[in-house]
């Protein structure tokens, strides 16, 4: 694989390629095997993969987070070096390359900017925007891959190519997870050791969701989960939703529920200084 820090030398390389389709897969580094099953899909789809390593700053509404995410270049490399091929690319832009002005932009998202991460991190989304169309601007991919894992930003991106007539390819991909169940993600290397031993309760106590709903409403399911993990040390809920997979409508009880809808049970967790999210689909029983 090459890798290329501009703009001007990725564009030239993907003329000269003039393979097709582009695939393309955004990434903000500190990879994991959830990036890596990424990749490895747009490479069994794609005769050339672009992938991108970038921690675009305006999608962080936190400073302290944005100077505290893991930056691991040289492993990254060595990471998609074990699953990239001759004709693939690796981008790593400076942020003046991504905006030399400064992007001012204003995206909107109906619903999806009035739940879960929209409210407990203002202007992410609007970043995630920036950066997106930007990336896709650069790239022109033909497809592009995200993970489920960010469930609500997929749903912002389908809409972001939807509003922007982008003729773009997009696929989700499932949640890759550790062997205990803690979604793999590139903030759980900062968690404490003695957070990271418990960081299973997570993906645990959300499974349990689905069957409950034979016997319990929402409201149930919903304390269940918080209590469960709001009393294991240094665990705290930040919000837990069921909600449809589409418009991200959250339900409040059984009889919303539709059966020709899918439905993704969503939660953020501060655990310790970290803050995690997961989500997993509720099966309508
Ligand atoms: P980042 O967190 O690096 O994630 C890049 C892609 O990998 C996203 O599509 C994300 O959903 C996916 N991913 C992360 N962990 C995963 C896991 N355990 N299983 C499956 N997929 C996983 O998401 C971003 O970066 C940024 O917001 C970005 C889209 C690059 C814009 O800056």
């Amino acid at each position: 694989m090459k890798v290329i820090s501009t703009v001007f030398e990725l564009q030239s390389w993907l003329k000269r390629m003039r393979l097709s389709p582009i695939g393309f897969v955004p990434t903000m580094g500190a990879l994991h095997e959830g990036h890596l099953s990424l990749v490895s899909n747009a490479v069994q789809h794609c005769p050339v993969v672009v992938v991108s390593i970038f921690v675009n700053p305006t999608q962080f509404n936190d400073k302290n987070d944005l100077k505290n995410y893991p930056r691991t270049p040289e492993s990254d490399l060595l990471l998609l070096s074990k699953v990239m091929r001759e004709s693939d690319l690796v981008f790593l832009p400076g942020v003046k390359e991504i905006y030399p002005e400064p992007d001012t932009r204003e995206f909107h998202f109906g619903n999806l900017e009035k739940v879960m991460e929209a409210l407990h991190r203002p202007g992410h989304f609007n970043g995630v925007a920036q950066v997106v169309s930007r990336l896709f601007e650069i790239v022109n991919p033909d497809i592009a891959f995200f993970g489920l894992k960010d469930f609500q930003q997929l749903a912002v991106i389908k809409s972001l190519v939807k509003q922007t007539g982008n003729k773009v390819m997009i696929i989700g991909n499932p949640i890759v997870r550790e062997e205990d169940g803690l979604a793999m993600s590139s903030r759980n290397r900062l968690l404490d050791h003695e957070i990271r031993l418990n960081a299973s309760i997570i993906f645990k106590t959300i499974s349990a969701a689905s069957a409950m709903l034979k016997e319990h409403d929402i409201p149930e399911i919903k304390s269940f989960i918080v209590q469960s993990i709001d009393k294991v040390q240094g665990y705290s809920v930040e919000y837990f939703e069921i909600v449809d997979d589409i418009n991200l409508l959250p339900v409040s009880s059984k009889a919303e529920m539709m059966k020709d809808k899918r439905y993704f049970g969503c939660i953020a967790v501060q655990a310790g200084k970290i803050r995690l999210i997961d989500n997993i689909e509720i099966g309508l029983v």
